[in-house]
């Protein structure tokens, strides 16, 4: 069986752990934690990281901290995972989908301007952009649009850890941006996220939220509604050990693409998701565009590969159909509809990728 896309624990994740265990240091408090958010923040090139336990809460607590509510309106890409929604929908405002660029799959940007033009007056507080598959959003222009309408910016920079536009990080941009450490991602803490912000006060707070917004750790006076979104210190264990081998799965994410470009290229009608000059992205999980999707997904799976289609649009989705989806050609519908993610894990070998690629070519 070929995975898709799996954690590569060769490092010091064990004795780590091993250290947490055999110091008693396993839960919620302990030095791996801070390490972990220092070296998240550092990589990410923001002052500040707040650990969490996972990256939708991360999301949440961001949006939360920005006073997002009921009656404002939040605008997401239509193609994103779940939670970036999900964590819009959990603060009670409603978010409001923006159809992607055809090519790069990112939101688009023209639509959005568009639409903050033709809803000038009402109450948009935030725009979460959505870094896809670890290309990236173009952040300078998203940011200059934000600042024309006065929005906050949230990056959903889960899936970017280690990409960046014109040398500047994913999560770099936006007032509080979150990275996730689910399974499948760059590094994993078997689950778990970062908050990222230049803010101390933000960092501060998020902290605080994060950890039931307990005042004193004798007594349990509690001075607002907060959320037990701690990471903890077994599970930053891991990551810190991951971070150190960060540089080395980036070089090894963006061989494996490489390879995948090179081999698939020309095959059939398949057509790579675009990458422009400005980004060096992080190559997290290989993605095509093809229209025999479905028939590519069963020889995959005939032969034992994991592959998966891309994420159903959000505005497809039962829970967001009476949501506002602004759109000229529905090119999310096409791209959830084409695409698919093939095998990505860092720990795969040439025999493996060349397998993928021989059963995918056997299609056409
Ligand atoms: C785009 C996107 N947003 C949010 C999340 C949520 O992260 P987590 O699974 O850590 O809650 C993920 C990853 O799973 C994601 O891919």
């Amino acid at each position: 069986m070929i995975p898709l896309s799996i954690p590569h624990l060769g490092g010091n994740e064990l004795k780590y752990v091993t250290d947490c265990i055999e110091t008693g240091w396993v839960s919620s408090a302990g030095a791996y934690v801070t390490q972990f958010e220092n070296m998240v923040a550092e990589f990410s090139e923001c002052k500040y990281g707040v650990a969490t336990s996972n990256g939708t809460s991360a999301l949440h607590l961001a949006m939360h901290m920005l006073g997002i509510e009921k009656g404002d309106i939040v605008l997401v890409p239509n193609i994103t995972f779940i939670a970036s929604a999900n964590a819009v929908a959990y603060t009670k405002a409603t978010p409001v989908f923006i159809d992607v660029d055809p090519d790069t799959w990112q939101m688009d940007l023209d639509l959005l301007e568009e639409w903050l033009d033709e809803n000038n007056g009402v109450h948009v507080k935030a725009v979460m952009p959505v870094h896809v598959l670890g290309n990236m959003c173009d952040m300078p222009r998203l940011m200059d649009i934000a600042s024309r309408h006065a929005l906050h910016v949230i990056e959903d920079s889960t899936e970017a850890l280690g990409s960046y536009w014109n040398g500047k990080s994913a999560g770099s941009f936006g007032a509080m941006n979150a990275f996730s450490f689910n399974g499948n991602k760059i590094i994993t803490t078997g689950g778990g996220g970062v908050i990222v912000t230049n803010d101390e006060a933000h960092a501060k707070r998020a902290k605080h939220l994060s950890t039931q917004s307990k005042v004193n750790p004798e007594t349990y006076y509690h001075d607002e509604i907060g959320f037990n979104y701690r990471l903890v210190n077994i599970l930053a264990a891991i990551g810190v050990a991951q971070m150190e081998q960060l540089p080395e799965f980036i070089k090894k994410k963006k061989t494996m693409d490489a390879y995948y470009r090179e081999h698939l290229n020309g095959v059939g009608d398949i057509k790579f998701q675009k990458v422009v000059d400005e980004v060096d992205p992080n190559s997290w999980l290989f993605t095509f565009y093809s229209s025999k999707q479905s028939e590519i997904l069963a020889a995959l799976k005939e032969n034992s590969i994991i592959a998966r289609p891309f994420w159903f649009p959000m505005n497809q989705l039962p829970m967001f159909t009476e949501h506002e989806y602004y759109t000229k050609n529905d090119h999310a519908r096409d791209i959830h509809a084409n695409c698919l993610s093939i095998p990505s894990s860092v720990n795969l070998i040439e025999n493996d990728l060349q397998k993928v690629v021989e059963v995918i070519k056997s299609v056409f």
